[in-house]
């Protein structure tokens, strides 16, 4: 995009950065700028799959686009690689901080290219030590590349598409399932043996489709967790039986009832730190071998959670994703959202406007926070950024 309109954007873009201090490595990219483009950029970003960085910026790099992001990202952070595995997409769903053991554990894809996993193969659990990452990152400026750990748990446990916790010291799983191998809800010990324990694998006798995501609602040991079609979309699930849905399941009583429904495909989940409201993310725009469609939904809803029956109310549209969907969500002590999207991390106030972006230029479909900042699952890499903000807590 080297053009008449670039050099004039360029020079609008330094006099505009004078008015705010960033850290080294991130760019502000005013909206007032880019209001008005031309026939060019329409041809440039003509798919949701092509990332907008009208900066031409050498990505990784952080993208501010409202000055009150810079007190999400603090005056130091830097997008850094602490892993990486260009044959194997073994970082893409199910993050988990353990703080007792400081590590992350985390999965691979089910289905997809790279993932190596399918009707007949199970997807991988890993776990990476930050005690190591945070070490190497120390020695040095650069990248690091840390050694993962595959953990071997019971067969039980088949495709872990989404994670929570710790939840009353456990990993808290959901599994997509895999062939006739039902979705379920599984804790798992983060210690050795690894050892599990399924919680519900199926609807009052019911398979489920594909378990994609899980949260606890803050304050309570309630677990409530999406179920979209993406099994049966990817090839590795029959085809759907139940509508694309979010549930709610207490362990106490064993009872399990839907909480939202008329979704495209239901995908990531967050609470509000109160416990009042409840983000959900549809990625409705891919649905798998039936390609994408850019007039369905990258959306993220947000609801009231009914204060008696914990059903979700009052849906509205929160924030539509300009690239990828928005996949997991997850949300700082302040209530910032933010959300794995086509061509990086997607940061929103709790207005719902836009203010930020960790630009990695590819998709990044999950993050958590931990005590070394946040860390991103991008497919075949993992990073970390030191950011100022805080993730809420998740653990029970
Ligand atoms: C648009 O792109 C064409 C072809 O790449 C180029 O010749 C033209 O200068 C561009 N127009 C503007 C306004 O940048
Ligand atoms: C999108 O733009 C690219 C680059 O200009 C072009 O190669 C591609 O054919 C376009 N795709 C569509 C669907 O218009
Ligand atoms: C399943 O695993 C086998 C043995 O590890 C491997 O040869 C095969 O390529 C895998 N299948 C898929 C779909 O990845
Ligand atoms: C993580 O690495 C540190 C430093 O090598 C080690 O002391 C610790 O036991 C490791 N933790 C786990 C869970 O393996
Ligand atoms: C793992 O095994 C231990 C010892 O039997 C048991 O106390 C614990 O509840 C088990 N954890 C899970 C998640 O199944
Ligand atoms: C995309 O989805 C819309 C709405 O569901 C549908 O009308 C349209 O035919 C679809 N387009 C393609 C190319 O599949
Ligand atoms: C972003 O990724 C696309 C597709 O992988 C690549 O063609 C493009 O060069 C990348 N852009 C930058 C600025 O690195």
């Amino acid at each position: 995009m080297k053009s008449a309109v670039g050099a004039i954007l360029a020079v609008a873009l330094a006099a505009a950065s004078y008015a705010i201090t960033l850290p080294s490595g991130a760019v502000y990219i005013d909206p007032l700028l880019y209001n008005v483009v031309g026939a060019n950029y329409t041809k440039w970003r003509n798919s949701s799959i092509v990332g907008f960085n009208p900066t031409n910026t050498a990505p990784p790099f952080i993208q501010v686009f409202d000055p009150s992001f810079l007190d999400i990202i603090g005056p130091s952070a830097t997008i850094r690689a602490i892993a990486s595995n260009p044959g194997f997409d073994f970082a893409h769903e199910a993050p988990i901080y353990v703080p007792d053991l400081n590590v992350v554990v985390f999965s691979n894809t089910g289905g997809g290219a790279l993932g190596y996993s399918g009707w007949y193969n199970n997807s991988a659990v890993s776990m990476i030590n930050m005690t190591e990452v945070d070490a190497a990152l120390a020695s040095t400026t650069g990248n690091v590349n840390i050694q993962v750990q595959t953990l071997h748990l019971p067969d039980t446990v088949q495709m872990v598409n989404g994670g929570t916790g710790p939840y009353k010291g456990d990993l808290l799983f959901v599994t997509s399932g895999r062939a006739l191998l039902p979705p379920s809800i599984v804790r798992v010990n983060p210690r050795p043996p690894y050892n599990a324990t399924v919680l519900l694998d199926n609807f009052l006798g019911r398979q489920f489709n594909s378990f994609n995501d899980v949260k606890i609602l803050p304050g309570t040991d309630i677990i409530f967790f999406t179920d979209p079609a993406y099994g049966w979309f990817n090839g590795f699930r029959p085809e759907p039986m139940l509508p694309s849905q979010v549930y709610r399941f207490d362990p106490s009583t064993g009872q399990v009832r839907v909480v939202a429904d008329q979704f495209a495909q239901p995908n990531g989940i967050a609470f509000t730190p109160d416990g009042k409201n409840v983000y959900i993310t549809d990625t409705g725009v891919f649905e798998g071998f039936l390609g994408a469609n850019s007039t369905r939904p990258t959306t993220i809803y947000k609801f009231d959670v009914d204060p008696r029956t914990q059903s979700f109310t009052n849906r509205r549209v929160f924030a539509f994703s300009d690239s990828g969907a928005p996949d997991g969500i997850q949300l700082d002590t302040m209530g910032n959202v933010y959300s794995g999207c086509g061509d990086g991390i997607h940061v929103w106030n709790t207005e719902g406007t836009l203010i930020g972006k960790f630009y990695l230029n590819s998709t990044t479909p999950q993050l958590t926070f931990t005590k070394s900042g946040l860390v991103i699952l991008k497919e075949t890499a993992m990073y970390v950024i030191n950011i100022q903000a805080h993730g809420m807590t998740l653990s029970t």
